[in-house]
């Protein structure tokens, strides 16, 4: 009886309609490493990085429909830096429910990304205002941290018979979370969710057995008094 009245309450608790949807990489940040000047000029146009001090982003995600072979036709990618060494971290991507759309989140180190996308980095180095502040970068100390890339692959998810709506499905809004796991645990931002269902499930303990004990005396005293 008291489980069930504490199920209740949780559920109730629970129940509210899901108005958005996550997709997510959870990995251990790896050793530090020195950073590429390419990497380092990079981000230099759009911040495209997340660090524990500066966890989010707020992105607008130009997406296109799978076709072919080609699963996920665009691919979006952003540094993820100065990570402390050997913590757990997740990445978390959400969007409105209302935007359906298939992502795939994946990390790589740099080095592998040196390899399997030789062009990725160095394609900011031409735009014209990086080229002008190299001189100054060479000089530059190049910085030693736990750094990975993060590679976010999208793929519109929906059908309509819009056959505008079809062939220019329209960027998604999106927001890009860094999160640290607590002993390498539970993820950081979660904590207040967690808190507030472990102090449900306390109260409604107490509180269902407050009812039960005052039902049962109800009951007892009933039949004492039958009238
Ligand atoms: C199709 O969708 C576009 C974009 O939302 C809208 O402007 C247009 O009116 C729609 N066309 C039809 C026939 O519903």
């Amino acid at each position: 009886m008291r489980f069930l009245a504490c199920v209740t309450f949780l559920t109730a608790a629970l129940a509210t309609t899901a108005y958005a949807n996550t997709e997510k990489v959870i990995f251990v940040a790896p050793s530090s490493q020195t950073v590429p000047h390419l990497v380092e000029n990079w981000d230099r146009g759009r911040p495209r990085t997340l660090t524990p001090a500066n966890p989010s982003l707020r992105r607008t995600l130009p997406v296109s429909f799978a076709s072919g072979d080609e699963r996920y036709p665009s691919e979006h990618w952003y540094l993820l830096r100065t990570l402390n060494s050997g913590q757990r971290y997740e990445v978390r991507i959400c969007w409105a429910a209302i935007q359906p759309t298939d992502f795939r989140l994946e990390v790589f180190t740099i080095a592998e990304i040196l390899t399997s996308h030789p062009k990725l980095f160095a394609s900011s180095t031409e735009s014209p205002r990086l080229n002008s502040e190299s001189q100054e970068e060479t000089t530059a100390t190049s910085a030693v941290e736990s750094i990975l890339a993060l590679r976010i692959q999208a793929a519109a998810d929906f059908f309509t018979t819009n056959k505008t709506l079809m062939q220019h499905p329209p960027p998604v809004h999106v927001d890009i979370i860094l999160d640290p796991y607590l002993a390498n645990i539970f993820p950081r931002s979660l904590l207040p969710t967690g808190a507030y269902i472990s102090i449900l499930a306390i109260v409604g303990w107490y509180v269902s057995g407050i009812i039960w004990t005052f039902l049962k005396a109800t009951a007892t005293t009933e039949k004492i008094h039958p009238d």
